[in-house]
């Protein structure tokens, strides 16, 4: 069975999404531990579905390299097959990365390239754009600079304050995830493929 990670740091709605998802006999993939970079409210989905789940308290680490080989050292006991970013509020050290790429997806509330980094629907927003988007891409050594694996836009509609837009992205976010790694687990979508195609 393909096995899966997922890391957040927040509410960790996309990570409950897949997890309804996974439970379905028929879906290829089975998330098989949830990490946290703190207290997260959304490890309590991992203990609605009997999932374990480990946290690594960044502040807990002099330094993000060794908070990142902590979380490496947390990895490397369940040996997934993917490694998902779902509101995982952390950028990856580089070692990691190097390590799990292309391995690793993250979920992004924006149309990447458009509005990368940690305040992507904010930035939409004030930018005044008359859409955004969620995208789904592989996580490399930049800032949500990795190949896109899916995106979809999304309307930026008269009144939209952070919150509004933010909860119109993420189903579509839940859905483009869930699509994702159900195509990375199949096969259909080969993840070294894409990476070295998007180097060139
Ligand atoms: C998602 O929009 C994700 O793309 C972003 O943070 C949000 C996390 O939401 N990085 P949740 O914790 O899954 O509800």
């Amino acid at each position: 069975m393909f096995t899966v990670a997922v890391l957040i740091s927040g509410t960790g709605s996309n990570l409950r999404a897949l997890l309804e998802a996974a439970a379905d006999p028929d879906y290829p993939a089975r998330v098989v531990v949830v990490g946290a970079d703190r207290d997260a409210d959304g490890l309590a989905h991992a203990e609605d579905f009997g999932i374990p789940s480990f946290t690594v308290p960044y502040a807990r680490f002099a330094s993000r390299e060794e908070w990142g080989d902590e979380l490496g050292a947390q990895l490397d006991v369940w040996k997934p097959d993917l490694v998902v970013l779902s509101g995982l509020m952390r950028l990856l050290p580089a070692g990691l990365v190097d390590r799990w790429t292309p391995r690793v997806v993250n979920t992004h509330p924006a149309y990447l390239p458009e509005f990368p980094g940690a305040h992507g629907v904010r930035d939409a927003l004030a930018a005044g754009v008359a859409q955004t988007g969620a995208s789904v891409i592989i996580v490399d050594s930049g800032v949500d600079s990795g190949p896109i694996l899916a995106q979809e836009r999304i309307p930026v509609l008269p009144g939209d304050d952070e919150h509004a837009l933010h909860e119109r992205i993420k189903p579509v976010e839940r859905r483009l995830l869930i699509d994702v790694v159900r195509r990375i687990a199949t096969g259909e979508v080969d993840l070294a493929a894409v990476s070295a195609a998007h180097a060139h």
